[in-house]
């Protein structure tokens, strides 16, 4: 449906961008003609899917980094300008997440989500945006959030993550009017279930609840990965030129059916929460 060159002399930068729905987004974008930088902590998937997109003829680089520290975020975006001059686009995708019982949370552990989602997204976006009105560029912003951050509803049993969710909302929003004269534009995508290793590892406790989330699902299926790239390209293309500061849902309306992705995890007996907490430990 997209012209091959939509995305031609484009750089975006993928922040989780080896794994996942970050790794399926560059793909396409670099499909598409745009240069590619990924980041993450772990260099071996950074590698991976950098190889992968050159072997088909793309362009991509990576770097590591914790977008948890500042001063490592504006090397990342050092690097990022070493290798291609410019960065235009920003998608804040990398995140962490699991599912707990909330008052058997440490305050590290509620930290270190917040950290990645909420404060890994503000360094990104505030270092490259700085950048981008110094040189009166304009610049390109999509932040990957969940679907239990722009229904307001929150969830039960991921409660770090949806705090941290709905700051990013909040900052996507805050900033589309306050940037809008610096021509640079925010938006965001809110996903149901979209099947990757790092989610479901995390989120799904058992095949039996896996099964269930399918079954209860209004359209009997969870997201395929191509279905959210394509969004996040008209998103970020000059085909959505006047769409700033809005958030598309993308879950085939399992939100409309009941609020709350997670709250189902209300059926879960002590006991299995228990032996899970065990062998985490
Ligand atoms: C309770 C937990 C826990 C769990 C970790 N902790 N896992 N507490 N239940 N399952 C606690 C630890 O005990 C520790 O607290 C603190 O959290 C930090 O843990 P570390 O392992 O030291 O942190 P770190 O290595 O920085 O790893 C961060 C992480 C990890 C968030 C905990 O899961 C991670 O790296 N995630 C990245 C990838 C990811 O999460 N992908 C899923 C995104 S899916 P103490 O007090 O012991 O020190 C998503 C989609 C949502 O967001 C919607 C899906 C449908
Ligand atoms: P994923 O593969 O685990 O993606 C998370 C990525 O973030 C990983 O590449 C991870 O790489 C990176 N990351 C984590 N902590 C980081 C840190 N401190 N610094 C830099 N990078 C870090 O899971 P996913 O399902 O694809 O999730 C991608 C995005 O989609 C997330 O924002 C998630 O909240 C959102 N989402 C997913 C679903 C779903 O159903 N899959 C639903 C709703 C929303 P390293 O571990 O190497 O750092």
């Amino acid at each position: 449906m997209y012209q091959p060159d939509l995305l031609k002399d484009r750089v975006i930068l993928i922040t989780g961008g080896g794994t996942g729905l970050g790794r399926s987004m560059a793909l396409r974008f670099a499909e598409l003609g745009a240069k590619l930088f990924l980041t993450g902590r772990r260099e071996e998937p950074l590698q991976k899917t950098a190889d992968e997109i050159c072997a088909a003829g793309g362009n991509a680089a990576y770097a590591s980094c914790d977008v948890r520290d500042p001063a490592a975020v504006e090397q990342l975006m050092d690097a990022a300008e070493t290798e291609y001059g410019h960065v235009d686009t920003l998608v804040n995708n990398a995140a962490g997440n699991f599912i707990a019982r909330t008052e058997k949370l440490s305050a590290n552990a509620f930290n270190a989500v917040v950290s990645i989602v909420l404060n890994g997204t503000f360094y990104c976006t505030n270092a490259l945006a700085r950048r981008w009105i110094a040189g009166k560029t304009g610049g390109n912003v999509l932040n990957i959030v969940t679907t239990y951050a722009s229904s307001s509803s929150g969830s039960g049993f991921v409660v770090p993550s949806a705090c941290a969710k709905a700051g990013v909302l909040a900052m996507t929003r805050s900033l589309a009017v306050e940037w809008a004269r610096h021509k640079i534009r925010l938006n965001a995508i809110a996903p149901g279930p979209f099947p990757t290793e790092g989610a479901w590892s995390r989120l799904m406790p058992t095949k039996e609840f896996e099964e269930h989330a399918k079954n209860a699902h209004p359209m009997k299926r969870f997201g395929r990965h191509d279905e959210l790239a394509n969004l996040a390209v008209y998103l970020l293309s000059p085909l959505a030129e006047y769409v700033n500061g809005e958030c598309v849902t993308i879950d085939g309306a399992l939100w409309l059916r009941g609020a709350g992705e997670f709250n189902d995890l209300l059926a879960v007996p002590d006991a299995v929460w228990e032996t899970m907490e065990k062998s985490r430990k």
